[in-house]
């Protein structure tokens, strides 16, 4: 039997590792030896998408996070548990990449793990029916703005587009492990939010 004092405990250690870059991926980074831009304004432009995408990633944790700490089925919470590890993987390698492009990640990463992770108990609050909906839609979102991402970087930079084309896939597959465990569909307004949330978020971190 899990306490609650070790469960905010241990969401107190993932906020903390997930802002401090304290994470390690358990798959190798996509891309090994796959094409880098060379023109600094592309170099720019590729590492300003992946900042976007790590804030994204940083976003995941702090939703996992946060549904994660208040779910109420153990199947549940184990499902939460292995996504929230493959989207560890994600922001490991956006991490990476971004040292690679010798870029940083968004100053503003801790204010949008604070607003994911509120939501993540908001939504877990509501049930875990209303959770997976959430997380199904958020992933199917997430989804098509890598596809947007993928068509927007440069286009010799083949190391950023292999680890987006896997988290493309990876975020497909939560997508449908929310919809399988029985996550409702969200109503028009609420999606139309997250949208809005995401459109700030994406926008802002591409620039700080
Ligand atoms: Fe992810
Ligand atoms: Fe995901």
């Amino acid at each position: 039997m899990t306490r609650p004092i070790d469960s905010l405990l241990v969401a107190a250690d993932e906020a903390l590792r997930t802002l401090a870059g304290a994470i390690h991926a358990g798959r190798p980074t996509p891309g090994k030896g796959a094409g880098e831009p060379d023109a600094a304004e592309e170099r720019r432009h590729a590492a300003a998408l992946m900042r976007v995408n790590h804030a994204g990633e940083v976003c995941a944790q702090a939703l996992y996070s946060g549904q994660a700490l208040v779910a109420r089925d153990p199947n549940i919470r184990r499902a939460l548990q292995e996504a929230g590890a493959e989207e560890r993987d994600h922001l490991a390698w956006c991490r990476q990449r971004l040292d690679e492009l010798g870029s940083r990640t968004s100053v503003l990463d801790p204010i949008w793990y604070a607003g994911s992770f509120a939501l993540g108990v908001a939504t877990g609050l509501g049930g875990d029916r209303w959770s997976l909906g959430f997380l199904a839609e958020t992933e199917a979102q997430v989804e098509q703005h890598l596809e947007g991402h993928l068509g927007r970087l440069p286009a010799q930079d083949g190391r950023s587009r292999a680890i987006l084309t896997q988290m493309r896939e990876d975020e497909n597959r939560h997508g449908e492990t929310g919809r399988a465990l029985g996550g409702a569909e969200l109503p028009r307004p609420v999606k139309g939010v997250m949208k809005l949330f995401s459109k700030v978020m994406t926008r802002t971190a591409y620039y700080v």
